[in-house]
């Protein structure tokens, strides 16, 4: 157990073996850690618990450190099965500890054990005395689950904001300000890219809301990676900065190919932007981690896609592409497709739909290259390169 400050302990795991996430959606290569916190005052509470696989090694924590029948209340910020995955494990001992959780979360909770606890629901605002500190919980609707909700703890003034505002990160300490923050900022952006994008709106209103709330805040404790604690406002202007229509100016081109035709043109679509002064990143989306083009695609102002076309439609690869950048919702961005072919031809064309159907502004017309491009073709990919960067 790990002090946080004053009466606010870090009892988490880590698990430096994680690398993939979210089944196996979401790539995590420098692991993660379940963070579950312990405020000890008059009342012990435990806040959230760790991923159902890890609930012996939770449990056997829990009985070594707090003992678990001293455990008077525990709050579930969130049931995604990472942070209430131990929680049936920990009932069965303590079978009548209330469980304070948003209305939603008594939902999500009984979703996935089908069991009748002690519930408190709890809403925004509501505050509950455990000695000498309150605690006061803030609901984060779809941030990123309908139950999601943070838990502020007055005293000493420690947000535990459980999804909000972590990163999957495994590092020597827990604290930010003894971690590589460079790694850090990188991870937290990516869990920021991969995981809260689609709710950028609701973010921006959070914040706003939070801050009304007018709550003195030392700590910033979320339930993955480290905790904010020297200057913790700043990953609060972070997420202020990215849910709002962030870019870093650059192009993303994602492409896949058989012979390397789109390959080339590619890299040629590449140089004519590059040569009007907008920098590129080029994918290869057969060979590179799904979760990192996310997180490149989120951080651009321009998208492009690029395919062959095979029976009559685009590669494996970009299928996934096209259905994240739907999933994701990434906003302002601009984006256009092109590809080489043999005969048919769809696959542009299709790239081209699926972006604006993801909402990607396309203001230009898909560009194929019949079979091997040649120096001439080559010539007229820079030029739509040049004609792309000028609509940015
Ligand atoms: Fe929404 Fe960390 O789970």
């Amino acid at each position: 157990m790990i002090q946080v400050k004053d009466n606010v302990y870090w009892l988490g795991l880590k698990d430096w073996d994680l690398r993939r996430f979210h089944g196996h959606e979401l790539s995590t290569h420098r692991g993660s850690t379940y963070n579950t916190y312990l405020i000890k005052d008059e009342k012990t509470i435990l806040v959230d618990t760790v991923w159902t696989p890890y609930k012996e090694d939770f449990l056997e924590l829990l009985e070594q450190q707090v003992g678990i029948s001293n455990i008077d209340g525990i709050v579930i910020n969130h049931m995604e099965p990472d942070h209430g995955g131990s929680l049936e494990a920990i009932m069965e001992i303590i079978p009548d500890v209330p469980i304070y959780c948003s209305r939603k979360g008594v939902d999500t909770i009984k979703g996935h054990f089908h069991k009748e606890w002690n519930f408190v629901p709890v809403k925004t605002g509501d505050r509950i005395n455990i000695g000498k500190s309150d605690l006061i919980f803030v609901e984060m609707t779809m941030i990123h689950w309908p139950d999601s909700m943070m838990t502020y703890v007055t005293g000493s003034n420690v947000l535990l904001s459980n999804d909000a505002f972590g990163e999957h990160y495994c590092s020597q300490s827990i604290f930010e300000d003894e971690s590589d923050a460079c790694e850090v900022y990188q991870e937290a952006l990516k869990y920021f890219a991969n995981i809260l994008a689609p709710f950028t709106p609701l973010i921006k209103k959070k914040i706003a809301e939070v801050k009304q709330l007018g709550l003195p805040i030392d700590v910033i404790a979320p339930s993955h990676g480290v905790i904010w604690r020297k200057d913790p406002m700043r990953i609060v202007e972070k997420y202020a900065l990215w849910a709002d229509n962030y870019h870093e100016g650059f192009v993303t081109i994602v492409y896949d190919t058989m012979y390397n035709a789109t390959k080339k043109m590619a890299e040629a679509i590449a140089k004519g932007i590059e040569g009007k002064g907008i920098p590129c990143r080029i994918y290869n989306s057969s060979v590179t981690d799904v979760s990192d083009i996310i997180t490149a695609m989120f951080c651009s102002k321009g998208i492009l896609l690029g395919s062959c076309t095979v029976n009559n439609g685009y590669l494996r690869s970009l299928s996934g592409i096209v259905d994240e950048l739907k999933g994701h919702k990434l906003k302002e961005k601009i984006g256009a497709a092109f590809g080489s072919y043999g005969w048919s031809g769809e696959a542009p064309k299709q790239l081209y739909e699926g972006l604006k159907d993801a909402g990607i502004k396309v203001e230009i017309e898909p560009f194929s290259v019949r079979y091997v491009p040649t120096q001439a073709d080559l010539q007229k990919c820079e030029r739509f390169g040049e004609e792309f960067a000028e609509k940015m």
